[in-house]
């Protein structure tokens, strides 16, 4: 569909067929919502920040300028999550010291899979996970409450919010040994779609996506800030046998692998290639 139509069936409530064979009059309301909506796409806001929702992996989300628009890339990231997930044969680890045979034998809300997202912004990696995958808790952290605030919307719009634990925190702060927070023990799976975009290229970025919250791209002046810490500090926050997936941009990967190197508690397990066989996910495994 064009933009125009996008906007027109939006308005009209209808499909893209019955814009064509009916006859329609916009009504006042409906005139002025088209003339709002064309204004400022003219003035580059994107199309999904007007429509106020994005669908991302099959499922509806609600977006606007306090969260980057879901890019559909990241639905690898969450693709090879869940395949990772569904082929792990390990026991869930043992959360609070109570050994299994304790619970019945069966798994208990306790001894549920782990997973950090972090940078959630709309939620839309750790709401997908979570509707793929019916028993893991999720807890989804942010530096921006704004975003926090429209994810947890997110979540109950797509009847996860049960599951998912939002957490305002910069990167593992809110973790530190003092905080009771990480009581429940490490996660199995850290997930991230960091900022990644050079400090310096963001104003040459394209008009769109300068409307985006400068705090879900500015990655430093390398892009690559993110990356030291998340990949320094995870390890602390992992169960043996544990990954981290992250969602890494355009030529980032050699950069990344040296800031592997010279970290000997993770190793590189699995680099995934997108649509356009660019690298677009790095997993990390932990011991
Ligand atoms: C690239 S966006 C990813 C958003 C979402 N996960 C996605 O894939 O569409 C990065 C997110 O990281 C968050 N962020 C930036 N700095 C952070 C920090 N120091 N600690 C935690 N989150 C941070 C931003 O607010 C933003 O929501």
């Amino acid at each position: 569909m064009t933009e125009k139509e996008i906007l027109l069936t939006s308005i009209l409530h209808c499909s893209r067929s019955a814009l064509y064979s009916e006859d329609w009059t916009l009504n006042n309301e409906q005139e002025k919502r088209l003339f709002e909506a064309l204004s400022l796409r003219s003035q580059g806001m994107p199309l999904q920040y007007i429509l106020g929702e994005v669908e991302f992996f099959g499922l509806v989300f609600k977006v606007d300028k306090r969260v980057l628009i879901p890019r559909p890339e990241t639905e690898l990231l969450v693709e090879a999550v869940i395949r990772r997930m569904k082929d792990d044969r390990r026991p869930p680890q043992n959360v609070g010291g109570r050994p299994p045979e304790l619970c019945g034998g069966r798994r208990t809300t306790d001894d549920r899979r782990r997973i950090l997202d972090i940078g959630t912004g709309s939620g839309c990696i750790a709401v997908s996970v979570a509707k793929s995958l019916p028993r893991v808790r999720i807890d989804a952290l942010d530096v921006s409450p704004e975003a926090l605030a429209l994810a947890k919307e997110n979540a109950v719009k797509n009847c996860v919010d049960e599951r998912i634990n939002f957490i305002q925190s910069d990167l593992f702060f809110v973790f530190n040994e003092n905080n009771a927070n990480n009581r429940l023990g490490r996660y199995d799976i850290i997930i991230s779609n960091p900022p990644y975009v050079c400090s310096h290229d963001i104003a040459q970025l394209q008009p769109e996506v300068r409307f985006e919250p400068r705090v879900a791209l500015d990655g430093g002046s390398d892009g690559l800030d993110f990356y030291r810490r998340l990949i320094a500090e995870s390890a602390r926050f992992l169960r043996k046998g544990g990954l981290l997936f992250l969602e890494i941009g355009f030529g980032q990967r050699k950069s990344i692998e040296k800031i592997i190197a010279s970290q000997s508690a993770l190793r590189l397990s699995e680099v995934i290639n997108d649509y356009s066989a660019i690298e677009r996910v790095m997993v990390l495994g932990y011991g």
